[in-house]
């Protein structure tokens, strides 16, 4: 872009946010939405085949979230505000849910009884159990079939089905799914030519490469995740374990990133883990993209006081509206940008993304779902709700003093001043609808924009960014979103 094209835009965009701008259309070219690609990056090294980015939010992202995320092609950042070991768990949970082959399977030895056989099932959350002798040989397989109508003290060695099928560890995918579908498995354990037990396929993976072909994965066909951390306190043991539990990239998330102590954490952090993939928030001044940069980072996370649980810029009255914060930072930033919090509807996800934001991040939006932590209840009014807040809520912070072990944790809370807020959303079943129709609606944009992937459409926008955003007047706004 010219730089007085860009002085333009940055004027333009100054105190701004989604809400005051549309984009104008191209001339379409597409055939079918279905083939536009929204390939992009949540940080340099995590790939994304949905710019989506489920928030680090106690309400909305633990395991659940992020697998269903990361099966529809996006990322969960899994939140900070539990105890190192349960939030390693949750790391652990999502790596664990797909696999091209499970190296180290859950096993059991046949004396155990069935009792404590489904005990480490329940615990694990997993369908089976291969059984070992002591030097790790197959001896056989349990799975829920073979418990049925047993006792838990019947012994595994007279339930578990013996010498069962299996394929030797060099198997592929293809031959393992042949002899699955021949034999009618659930499970294929792997074993070499002593018969020690090398991994397993499920036929469940399998399935599931085909049902989600856009599901985001590493080389072992494990869903990608990430976690938060702080950045004083436990941060570097959290982040040493959360690493150690497979987590894929760790995002730095602090209110003001802006600060000595983030700059200091980053520091550290880089000093003990000079390879880790760490993305760092929130920011919003295109300044600190710039000190964080030279410190190493893979990304960032963008916004201060958008977010539809947060209060901060009323309680405070500090804050950048979110449409200029993006486009500010992404302007000198090397390295992606998440556009973090006050996306209210579809239509500003491709806004954000042609501000420059490498994907967004979630939170309101998705509340209420299915896979969000929490139970639903009836309110007053007999509706189905869940809970949502943010993090700086009076409610989390007392939830995040609890697990700190905080020794007096009611004199400490007494001091918080939240710049969050709790708040009942309406129950909504699953989000993987919601998920399908943001990508519906992203994908309309980008052809009504004329493009063929979100690469594309970003491209042309930011080369002629003039032809494309337009500025409304209070009644052009009446006539966009009042309905
Ligand atoms: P949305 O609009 O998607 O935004 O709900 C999610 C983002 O909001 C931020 N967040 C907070 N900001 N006080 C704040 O000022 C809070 O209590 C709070 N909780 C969450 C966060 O960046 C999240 O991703």
């Amino acid at each position: 872009m010219r730089s007085l094209e860009h002085d333009w835009l940055k004027q333009l965009l100054w105190g701004c946010t989604f809400d005051d701008f549309l984009i104008a259309p191209g001339w379409g070219v597409a055939t079918s939405r279905k083939n536009i690609s929204l390939v992009s990056k949540f940080s340099q090294n995590i790939p994304l085949n949905i710019p989506l980015v489920s928030a680090n939010m106690d309400t909305i992202t633990g395991a659940r979230m992020a697998i269903t995320v990361a099966k529809k092609g996006g990322i969960g950042i899994i939140h900070r505000y539990l105890s190192i070991d349960d939030q390693c768990q949750k790391v652990e949970e999502v790596k664990r849910e797909e696999n091209f082959i499970i190296e180290k399977p859950y096993s059991t030895s046949p004396n155990v009884t069935i009792g404590e056989a489904r005990s480490i099932m329940e615990k694990n959350k997993v369908g089976g159990l291969v059984v070992v002798d002591e030097e790790g040989r197959l001896l056989g397989i349990l799975t829920n079939k073979d418990l049925r109508f047993c006792r838990d003290s019947d012994s595994v060695d007279g339930r578990m089905s013996v010498r069962p099928i299996t394929g030797s560890p060099g198997i592929s995918l293809s031959e393992a799914k042949i002899l699955l579908d021949k034999f009618r498995l659930e499970k294929l354990p792997l074993v070499d030519k002593d018969r020690k037990l090398k991994g397993l396929i499920t036929s469940r993976d399998i399935e599931n490469l085909e049902k989600y072909p856009l599901a985001n994965k590493d080389s072992k066909g494990q869903l990608l995740v990430g976690a938060a951390i702080g950045a004083t306190g436990d941060y570097l043991e959290r982040t040493t374990d959360l690493i150690r539990a497979g987590v894929d990239v760790i995002v730095l998330d602090i209110a003001n990133s802006q600060s000595d102590v983030a700059k200091n954490a980053v520091i550290n952090f880089r000093k003990k883990l000079p390879d880790a993939e760490l993305v760092v928030g929130n920011i919003v001044l295109p300044e600190a993209v710039q000190v964080f940069e030279q410190l190493g980072v893979n990304g960032f996370k963008v916004g201060l006081g958008p977010g539809s649980a947060c209060t901060t810029r009323k309680n405070t009255n500090i804050g950048i509206p979110q449409a200029h914060a993006v486009y500010g930072c992404s302007t000198v930033s090397r390295v992606p940008i998440c556009a973090d919090g006050g996306i209210k509807r579809n239509g500003s996800i491709a806004e954000a993304l042609m501000l420059g934001g490498s994907s967004v991040m979630i939170g309101g939006l998705f509340a209420g779902t299915d896979e969000t932590p929490g139970l639903v209840f009836r309110d007053s009014n007999g509706e189905e709700v869940k809970a949502f807040r943010g993090m700086a809520s009076r409610e989390a912070m007392h939830e995040k003093l609890r697990a700190e072990e905080d020794d007096d944790p009611y004199e400490t809370s007494s001091r918080i001043s939240p710049e969050g807020i709790e708040k009942k959303v309406k129950y909504r079943g699953s989000v993987a609808p919601v998920i399908d129709e943001m990508i519906g609606n992203l994908s309309s944009a980008i052809s009504y924009m004329g493009a063929m992937s979100l690469q594309e459409a970003k491209e042309m926008f930011m080369a002629h960014p003039m032809s494309y955003l337009i500025k409304l007047s209070e009644s052009a706004k009446r006539e966009s979103w009042d309905r």
